[in-house]
């Protein structure tokens, strides 16, 4: 059985060697030694100044609007996971949703610029969809002029590069999510990202109940995470460049194996790309629907991601979005993981092509 992803696990001996530390220092969560140690770590390589362990890249985007402030009309994406507009309304924001370049599938300036003609916007949410994105320089250039803080949700984008930089260094501030399926996982775990030091001053603040000892000074939450999925994060950023070579070069074969009328996603090509997803897009969604139930009958399992577009969904009221309407229905994303191999490879990409 092949699903879309397989979450990677290293030699059990490897983690074992974590928890005997666990036990022997009895510190369990609240800011522990192996938090600590993870978050120099990650921050040094995702070279952003500010790293924030959090417990999940959801409670990671709500940090970000909490402590931006932010209220009313916020721009966003309509091709995200459901989380990206969730939790604007979560904090009582209302979505207004930028339709997405059609090749990119992020949103561009020039979107977010006519969509920002017509409402009174006070923040920017968008996604760096499968570890892809949009004119990033422009985007910010955009918020600086609007006046408006610009979030990146990451979730996607953990070691990307973008012109030789972090991805994670554009914008105002930027999550990810560790999330078990993801690239790089702490099995539950996520991360706020600035290089504002009063933001993120703040975000550490709000982290963890809005007080210190006795000094109770603003409204927090619960947003810390344990030793335990620190402990798996330091096991796992050891294998992280050996897991990004392996989904490379399973990312190439599907590349070669796979061809027309198959649409493959383009990369922006000044990225430095993790491989964290292998979508390819459809000419109908009648043609997909078809090619999935051929996967699943030989026990294959892609996934519909992102279906339906934001903007669609029975909890939301939001505004047509065509480019992301259109491409919710025909893009599928493939079996991806670390330890994929070169014959699942060439039984999806051969089940697809003659299925169509
Ligand atoms: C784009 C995007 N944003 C946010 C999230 C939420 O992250 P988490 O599952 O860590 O809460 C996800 C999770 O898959 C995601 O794909």
């Amino acid at each position: 059985m092949l699903h879309v992803t397989k979450s990677f696990l290293p030699d059990l001996k490897e983690y074992v060697k974590y928890l005997e530390k666990i036990w022997g220092t009895h510190h369990l969560t609240n800011d522990g030694p192996f938090v600590k140690e993870l978050e120099y770590k990650l921050g040094e390589f995702l070279e952003v100044e500010n790293f924030i362990f959090v417990s999940n890249g959801t409670i990671a985007l709500q940090l970000a609007i909490k402590a931006l402030g932010l209220s009313g009309n916020i721009l966003t994406t309509p091709f995200s996971y459901c989380a990206t507009t969730n939790v604007l309304i979560w904090e009582g924001c209302t979505p207004i949703f930028v339709d997405i370049d059609p090749v990119s599938l992020t949103v561009n300036s020039a979107q977010i610029k006519s969509t920002a003609q017509l409402n009174s916007i006070s923040g920017i949410l968008t996604t760096h969809v499968y570890g892809n994105c949009g004119d990033l320089e422009k985007q910010e250039l955009l918020s600086e002029e609007m006046g408006i803080p610009l979030i990146y949700d990451g979730a996607h984008a953990f070691g990307v590069k973008y012109k030789g930089k972090s991805i994670f260094n554009y914008g105002t501030v930027s999550t990810c999510s560790f999330h078990a399926t993801k690239v790089f996982h702490t099995i539950e775990g996520g991360a706020v990202m600035t290089n504002d030091h009063k933001l993120a001053d703040k975000i550490r603040g709000i982290r963890s109940f809005g007080h210190k000892n006795d000094d109770y000074f603003d409204i927090g939450i619960n947003g810390k995470n344990s030793e335990f999925h620190a402990a798996m994060g330091l096991v796992n950023f050891d294998h992280f460049s050996k897991i990004k070579k392996h989904r490379e070069g399973a990312s190439l074969l599907y590349d070669s194996l796979l061809k027309e009328p198959i649409i493959k996603y383009l990369y922006n090509t000044e990225l430095d790309r993790n491989y964290s997803y292998y979508p390819i897009i459809f000419t109908s969604e009648e043609i997909l629907l078809h090619v999935t139930e051929k996967l699943h009958v030989n026990q294959i399992y892609p996934r519909r991601y992102f279906y339906p577009s934001l903007n669609n969904l029975p909890t939301v009221s939001g505004n047509v979005c065509i480019n992301s309407e259109d491409i919710s229905r025909r893009i599928l994303c493939l079996p991806l993981s670390a330890d994929i191999t070169e014959h699942d490879i060439i039984k999806i990409s051969s089940i697809i092509m003659s299925s169509l």
